[in-house]
């Protein structure tokens, strides 16, 4: 987002407006989600506050279908990445989550549950000293300053066959306590660089066994979980997967086998039960390998049965609504542009127009009570609070 963008709303965006069935009972009043964002702004032992109640909510006040949750550590384990990341790890912290799950539900909004083991990009855990992933590989880059974390990552230990036993019991667990909480369903986050990418990724899994070498073995784990998650809750709950190339330590990885690897990679998350894929780039709608071809939603879309949410600068309402109209998607999540309008919806129908995503709401702590002084801040300076600048 460069500059504010205050087209009028075209008819064509009607689609974003349509309601959207789920399998399992599940209707969404819109094609409107908002992207899983961490927040690390959770009590030190992971429970949700009331603050990330009001922020919740004021994504379904403002019109979106679906709130995704920021990743939710599964295990005291080697899950959690962050400080101040919200866990579902025992009653208190799902009790927590109650509340915010019945304010989004009081505006007529649906709520899914991110799930996330952060295997080797762990920079923050109070569980553990160590952390964990495939293979004792270092990570790519350095840790992330507005999530606490400092330097670059810590070399992880392989894990044995006890440590991913534990670790999906902990996805099957949190899915668990997320269904008992009263979330509509849960998202298993299998991109970005965490736990279930690092098993995909053919750099960062050197192992041997049956979770290793080919694409079928490091595509198991991710597999495993999903059948683990879908016997804690049944049949009648929302199971998703997120999948991605790039990484947040490693934006630009594309997956070695380019279109063969998305087929494969697709066709055995489409096996599982599994009720949504949501696939994210760093711009959706452009080519996934190479200059031309099928963008990684397409290609999703091409290879699993069940709906596709595509994410990666949809903020752009003709793209969202290009995505739609090519038949990309069934459905799109937005990340900065939720964080800049929670009522980008609402602004939508209205014609209101939107402004430039404002990076300092996440700086220097990418947390809620940094983006309310800042919002703060900025509201005194400017005498009315409605401008924004994009820093870039
Ligand atoms: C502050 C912030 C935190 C994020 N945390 C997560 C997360 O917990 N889980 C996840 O899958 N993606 C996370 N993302 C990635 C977003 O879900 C999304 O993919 C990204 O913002 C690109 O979408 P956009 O172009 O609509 O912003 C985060 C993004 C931001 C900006």
């Amino acid at each position: 987002m460069n500059a504010p963008d205050h087209r009028p709303n075209g008819a064509a965006q009607a689609g974003l407006f349509t309601p959207l069935r789920l399998d399992r009972g599940l209707t969404l009043a819109n094609r409107l989600a908002v992207a899983p964002m961490t927040r690390v702004s959770a009590t030190e032992d992971g429970r949700a506050t009331p603050q990330m109640a009001d922020y919740y909510a004021a994504f379904a006040a403002g019109g979106f279908g679906l709130v995704i949750t920021e990743g939710i550590y599964t295990d005291r384990a080697h899950a959690q990445g962050y400080l101040f990341q919200p866990g579902l790890t025992d009653d208190a912290q799902r009790d927590a989550w109650r509340t915010v799950v019945d304010r989004v539900h009081a505006h007529g909004g649906r709520i899914i549950a991110q799930l996330m083991h952060a295997g080797a990009l762990s920079q923050g855990n109070p569980h553990r000293g160590a952390t964990k992933g495939p293979s004792a590989v270092l990570p790519k880059g350095r840790q992330m300053t507005f999530y606490r974390g400092d330097g670059p990552y810590r070399m992880p230990e392989a894990m044995s066959d006890e440590d991913i036993a534990e670790a999906i019991e902990g996805f099957a667990q949190a899915a668990r306590r997320a269904q008992e909480a009263g979330f509509d369903g849960v998202e298993i986050h299998g991109a970005n660089g965490y736990l279930l990418d690092q098993f995909l990724t053919a750099h960062t899994n050197l192992r041997a066994d049956r979770y290793g070498g080919s694409l079928e073995n490091r595509l198991r784990l991710t597999v495993e979980v999903i059948g683990a998650v879908r016997r804690a809750t049944g049949q009648r709950f929302i199971v998703g997967v997120r999948s991605s190339q790039g990484k947040v330590n490693d934006f630009t990885h594309k997956w070695e086998g380019g279109e063969t690897d998305a087929a494969q990679i697709y066709r055995g998350l489409g096996a599982q039960p599994i009720d949504y894929l949501h696939t994210t780039e760093f711009e959706a709608w452009r080519p996934a390998f190479g200059d031309q071809g099928p963008s990684l939603a397409a290609l999703a879309r091409r290879h699993v049965a069940v709906p596709v949410l595509a994410n990666g600068s949809l903020h752009d309402p003709l793209q969202a609504d290009g995505v739609m109209a090519r038949m990309e998607a069934d459905f799109v999540s937005l990340g900065r542009g939720a964080l800049t309008h929670a009522d980008w919806p609402a602004r939508l129908r209205a014609g209101t127009g939107f402004e430039a995503f404002d990076r300092g709401v996440l700086a220097p702590i990418a947390d809620l009570a940094n983006a309310a002084r800042h919002r703060e801040e900025r509201h005194c300076a400017s005498g009315n609070g409605t401008s924004a600048q994009d820093p870039d």
